[in-house]
Order: C-alpha cells, then structure tokens, then sequence
C-alpha cells in the first residue's frame, strides 16, 4: 500500500509557533500547503510569524494564547471549526527550559527555587496535555487527527543541571504513549499521538548555556558535542521532515512512538 507524505490542505493547530523551532515547522508545513493555526503567549513573535506564513500567500491565523488556559484554547478550538472546519494536526511546541529552571554549576539541587520547578514542569507537561485535551476533542468527534509531542533527550537518561525541564520531558513522553493508547482504543486507528526527542538545536531557551557571549562553545556545549556521534548540533530544519512525516498518511500504522533527531547522541554510550 503506498501512503502519502503528504499534508496538503490539512488544518494544523501549532503552539509556540512564534518560537524557533515551532516558527520554522510553522514555515515548512505553509510551504507543503497546509493551512496553519499559530498560537504563543508572545504576541510581537507571532505577528512576525504570521506576517512570515502569509507573505507568500500562504493560509495561516494566529491566536495570542497560553496553552495553560484551557478557557482560552477552547474559544481557539471554536473559532478555528468555525473557520476551517476541522482540525487535522497539533503540534504541541510550547514549552522550554526557563533560565532559572536551570542550577547553577555550583548550586544546590536542596536550594532549588520550587516556585521555578513548578512553572518549568507545569509549562512542559500542562502545556502538552490541555491542548491535547481541547484540540483532541475535535480529533475525537471527526475520528482522525494527529498529534505530535516535543519531549528532549532527558527522556532518555539524565541531563545534569535541568531536573524539572527533564522530569517535565520525561512525563511528555510517558504521556504520548497513554494518549496514544486512549484515543486508538476509543476513536479509532485514525487518531495518533506520536513524540519526538530533539537533540541539541539552538533555540532561545537555550543558547545561553550552549554558546558563550562572545559565540565560542560553552564547557556543556563541549560536553553535548562529544557525545553527539554526528559532532554538531542539529539544523532546525531537520526536524521538518521527520514531523511531516509522522502527521502524514505514511506514518498510518505508527502511534504513541518516541523519534530521535539527535545526530545518535541517545543511541551513544559516549564510549
Ligand atoms: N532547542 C532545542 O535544542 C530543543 C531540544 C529539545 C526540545 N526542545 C523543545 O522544543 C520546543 C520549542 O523549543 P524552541 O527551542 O523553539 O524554544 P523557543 O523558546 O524558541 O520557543 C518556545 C515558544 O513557546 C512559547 N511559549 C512559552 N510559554 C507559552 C505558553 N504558556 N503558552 C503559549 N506559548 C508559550 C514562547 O513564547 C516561544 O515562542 C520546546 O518544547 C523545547 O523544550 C528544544
């Protein structure tokens, strides 16, 4: 049976899109003919984005939104039937590792600021799971619908320094798979819930720790690159690909999976 790669005409919701890599799958979907639903807290980045998507006659919308506002979402989810009809996709991008979500080298986990643990592991997992359940919904009355997570390489083994992001990722993971499970057994084979675990790519929420003021590699940069089989850090757009694949027809039999696109650095020992 030969299946299509493609997602031409598909509606899909993208949060975070006003971010690097959310901004970037954002793109590449407009340019494979999707119609795209923006959505980020951060309203001057997803005007920028919009203003991108729709430069060249591409189909998109965006939504000022915060995926922990399950009111919000749902009047999202209303206006976006209302438009479109449907919802096809929902890339779950949001989320990140917050500057203070990170212990200092010399600091210790017993001082941890709880107040940032609980934002960095609410962000992560509560914005992966409300989103699921309001854009779900409408996947679950059309009976079809795919759903791709983003969980990181903390999945995998531990990542000195980032407790709460990896416990946060951790759970994403865990969590592909429960609603993987969920939705085939009640709606049906045509609902997926797939993940993907980026390897190192620069974003915001990490260039700090990665790259030196003055763009030399940092001490943990150094440490990344050695256990990346592949010895560089991942090109935003190689996770273009592997996303469209896992929303497409090709991808039919294929749900509540975990894709690495790590350059091997979860398959290495480091040895
Ligand atoms: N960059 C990497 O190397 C890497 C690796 C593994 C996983 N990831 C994950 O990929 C995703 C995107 O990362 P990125 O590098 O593009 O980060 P980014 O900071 O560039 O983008 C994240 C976007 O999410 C938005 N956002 C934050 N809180 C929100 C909320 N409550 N509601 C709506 N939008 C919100 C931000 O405004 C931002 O535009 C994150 O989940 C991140 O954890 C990134």
């Amino acid at each position: 049976m030969n299946k299509s790669f493609s997602i031409a005409g598909k509606v899909a919701v993208i949060t975070g899109a006003g971010g690097v890599i959310g901004g970037n799958i954002a793109k590449h979907f407009i340019a494979q003919g999707a119609k795209v639903v923006a959505i980020d807290i951060r309203r001057k980045q997803l005007d920028a984005c919009i203003g991108e998507l729709t430069a060249n006659g591409g189909e998109a919308i965006g939504f000022v939104g915060n995926v922990l506002d399950v009111e919000s979402l749902k009047k999202a989810a209303a206006q976006i039937v209302e438009k479109w009809g449907r919802i096809d996709i929902l890339l779950n991008i949001a989320g990140g590792n917050t500057p203070d979500g990170t212990l200092a080298p010399d600091a210790d986990f017993f001082d941890m600021p709880v107040a940032e643990w609980e934002k960095v592991t609410t962000l992560n997992m509560n914005g992966t799971v409300y989103p699921s359940m309001v854009f779900g919904k409408v996947m679950a009355q059309q009976k079809s619908g795919s759903i791709i997570n983003v969980s990181s390489m903390a999945a995998y083994s531990a990542i000195t320094r980032v407790p709460g992001y990896s416990a946060a990722k951790s759970a994403v993971a865990n969590f592909t798979q429960w609603l993987a499970t969920e939705m085939a057994l009640k709606y049906g084979d045509r609902i997926r819930v797939n993940a993907i675990a980026p390897g190192f790519f620069i974003g915001d929420q990490n260039r700090a720790v990665l790259i030196n003021p003055d763009g030399s590699l940092t001490e943990r940069s150094i440490k990344v690159l050695a256990k990346t089989p592949m010895k560089r850090f991942g090109d935003i757009t190689e996770l273009d690909s592997a996303v469209q694949f896992l929303c497409s027809d090709a991808a039919s039999f294929i749900t509540g999976a975990l894709l690495p696109i790590d350059g091997g650095f979860s398959a290495f020992s480091g040895v």
